[in-house]
């Protein structure tokens, strides 16, 4: 499951969904930045690092190298589950090869957004930029560090070296304890992750080798990709589908099927270009207000724009997309017309493709096919017949633009609340 925009397409919603025919979930990049939400039995659940297979019983979650994990808020979900009846503790295999997310790389991700003043790139302060570039640097720590006490000690202290002559030479701010943060960490929170930690590898090999269904989550999206997305507004790992082979340590030819989400129409949250966006408009507003277009985990106001058909073809090819699942068409019910973007005027030329420059990208403006909308409520539509009409033009008009079929299509939040058109 890999997002196709700029992140909140629905990707948790419909990995909960077709977790019921899978025997594990993997989450194979990213951190706590990822907000996805599930709702079941009108109990909504946001999660920020358990794979959204969670509230399924029979699925294993995994927690895959590709992760950066701040165990802290690991431990807070898994509680915060228990506390709903959801217990998995024996259910999530962690991997000791992820790297930790630890104080000083969030107090790191909040001081350079800072430093970056209006250029800043409105990330998710969660450290998460940070912890990907130390373990570039090979200055990382990892989940089996937290295993070993005088390893961690060792590790901790030659990196904190460096990060509190940062913090407090070039940030004027007071440097972290080693003492403080090694009885934290030690005392209170490895004794706690210890039993989760695996070998995440060759659980989710043994898994396929035993014929089982094993459903890879992506977190963020295509064009929040380091090396695809719009740099630098992008997030530090690789959300798509072939981060999940480097994330999850599987080859591409295990992979049978890649199933792109995207949104009915488009939101991005934090700063970067964004050709169909809709700024100070009513139908930008009625986006926002009907899609409840605020962040799972920062609150902050997605932006919203219309459906671009030129990404998505971009995102078919660099994650061979099988197919779509298509969220929040319900969103739409209101509109009296929808429009859909289907190529771009770069300085008066027309483009077909994402350009891959910058500045091209910066100034492409919008092509637009306007469809009538289709004025009927679908939240209660289960049955292909009932998304009929106009509404059924649109997503055949959204499938022929961007190249591969729509299979599912989501009509509210709720688990149960979808079309499955069938795929081809
Ligand atoms: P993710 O990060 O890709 O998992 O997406 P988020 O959970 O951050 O954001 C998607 C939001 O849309 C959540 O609040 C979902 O409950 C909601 N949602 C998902 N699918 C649908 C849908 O088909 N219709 C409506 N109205 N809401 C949906
Ligand atoms: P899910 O998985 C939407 C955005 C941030 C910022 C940029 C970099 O819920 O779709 P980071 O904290 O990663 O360094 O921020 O990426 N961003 C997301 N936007 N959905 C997400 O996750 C996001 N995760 C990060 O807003 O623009
Ligand atoms: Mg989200």
């Amino acid at each position: 499951m890999v997002g196709t925009q700029w992140g909140d397409e629905g990707k948790g919603r419909f990995t909960d969904l077709l977790s019921k025919g899978s025997s594990m979930v993997v989450r194979y990049q990213g951190g706590h930045n990822a907000g996805h939400t599930i709702v079941v039995n009108g109990q909504s659940y946001a999660l920020q690092l358990i794979p959204s297979g969670v509230v399924w019983d029979h699925v294993t979650c995994v927690i895959g190298n590709g992760v950066v994990i701040d165990p802290l808020v690991l431990l807070a979900e898994l509680d915060g589950l228990v506390a709903r009846g959801v217990d998995a503790f024996d259910r999530l295999v962690v991997s000791g090869n992820a790297h930790l997310i630890l104080p000083y790389h969030q107090q790191l991700d909040a001081l350079t957004e800072r430093h970056l003043g209006k250029n800043k790139l409105g990330t998710t302060k969660r450290g998460i930029g940070p912890a990907y570039a130390d373990k570039a640097q090979r200055v990382g720590i990892r989940v089996q560090d937290l295993l070993d006490s005088r390893i961690f000690k060792e590790k901790l202290s030659l990196v904190l070296k460096e990060k509190n002559a940062v913090l407090t030479r070039v940030y004027n701010r007071l440097p972290i304890d080693l003492d403080d943060l090694v009885e934290r960490y030690l005392g209170e929170v490895a004794p706690r992750v210890g039993p989760l930690v695996g070998d995440s590898v060759n659980v989710v090999h043994d898994a396929l080798a035993g014929g089982q269904e094993v459903l890879l989550e992506g977190a963020q999206a295509t064009f929040l990709d380091l090396d695809h997305g719009t740099y630098p507004f992008v997030t530090s790992s690789n959300p798509v589908a072939g981060g999940a082979c480097t994330g999850a340590g599987i080859g591409p030819r295990d992979i049978s099927r890649v199933v792109g989400v995207a949104k009915a129409y488009v939101t991005r949250v934090g700063a970067g270009p964004f050709p169909t966006e809709l700024t100070g408009t009513d139908e930008g507003e009625l986006m926002v207000d009907r899609g409840h277009e605020f962040g799972t985990n920062t609150g902050r106001r997605r932006r919203p724009g219309w459906f671009d058909a030129v990404m998505l073809r971009h995102a078919v090819r660099l994650n061979s997309l099988s197919e779509v699942a298509l969220t929040k068409l319900d969103v739409l019910d209101a509109f009296s017309s929808v429009k859909v973007c289907v190529a771009y005027e770069v300085r008066g030329r027309r483009v077909d493709h994402l350009p891959y420059h910058q500045s091209d990208l910066h100034d492409a403006v919008p092509v637009y096919e306007e469809l009538p909308g289709w004025g009927t409520d679908l939240t209660d539509a289960t049955e292909v017949h009932q998304l009929a009409g106009r509404a059924r033009d649109y997503v055949d008009f959204l499938a022929e633009q961007v190249g591969v079929p729509i299979h599912l299509v989501g009509v509210g939040p709720g688990r149960e609340q979808y079309v499955d058109l069938g795929v081809g």
